[in-house]
């Protein structure tokens, strides 16, 4: 079974149709989205019916939960909450419904779980090995062999025996009686200086994890970001990936 995975869309219509473009040329059983369909970038409602459409299971992220007003956008830096600001007013209602029923944690193959930021809060990092660790106890208890995670933007996978071996390949090889942390990356707005879309297949049959990336239009999701009065910078990233 294929199951493709993809996070942190972050509103972003050219990056989500030409990863959707790729993911539907694999066929692939099951899509599964870690969250963040909104923040950052002009066309939430547009990506939020896409997966409705698609009746994609989504997890809740943390941009979701500002936009719905579930959660104080407080310690956002001034850019996204210019843009949550901005979103509150141009999402539709019946997105706004959707989104705020999107579960926190969502489990799936089983042992698979899919979280936003970490099992402990959507709004927590993994950024690196130690962080994916101190994730550990929050799976205590549960039959858990991977899981899957967003919010950093950054194409990661940290295993619970070390990570100490750096890979060139785009696919790694699941082992057994090990726990895994994978992050597919942004689709939306990637921060590993790679600006294309990021998102990746987890091959059930073969237990393995393959990291894609496809190049947009970046352009035109830059104007758009412009054209809505929003945040330069957050256009200036996208061409950098950072
Ligand atoms: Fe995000």
């Amino acid at each position: 079974m294929q199951i493709a995975i993809i996070a942190d869309l972050h509103a972003n219509l050219e990056a989500t149709l030409a990863v959707f473009k790729e993911i539907d040329k694999r066929k692939p059983d099951r899509i599964v989205c870690l969250g963040d369909l909104t923040g950052y970038n002009a066309n939430p409602n547009e990506v939020v019916d896409i997966i409705r459409e698609r009746e994609i299971p989504c997890i809740m992220g943390n941009h979701d939960a500002a936009v719905c007003g579930l959660e104080d956008p407080w310690f956002f830096r001034a850019a996204a909450k210019q843009v949550i600001e901005w979103q509150i007013n141009e999402l539709r209602d019946d997105n706004r419904r959707w989104l705020s029923m999107c579960p926190e944690q969502i489990v799936f193959r089983g042992t698979c779980l899919g979280v936003h930021g970490s099992p402990s809060s959507r709004d927590d990092y993994i950024i690196d090995w130690l962080d994916a660790m101190r994730q550990l106890e929050y799976l205590n208890g549960r039959d858990v062999t991977i899981c899957f995670f967003g919010h950093s933007h950054r194409p990661s996978f940290f295993s619970e025996k070390g990570n100490t071996t750096v890979s060139n390949s785009n696919i790694r090889q699941f082992q057994p009686a090990n726990r895994y942390f994978v992050n597919p990356g942004a689709v939306g707005q990637p921060r590993d200086r790679d600006p294309r879309a990021a998102y990746g297949f987890y091959d059930t049959d073969k237990n393995t994890f393959e990291f894609c990336r496809i190049e947009y239009d970046i352009d035109t999701c830059q104007r758009k970001i412009l054209a809505a009065g929003l945040p330069m910078e957050l256009a200036r990233r996208l061409a950098v990936g950072k």
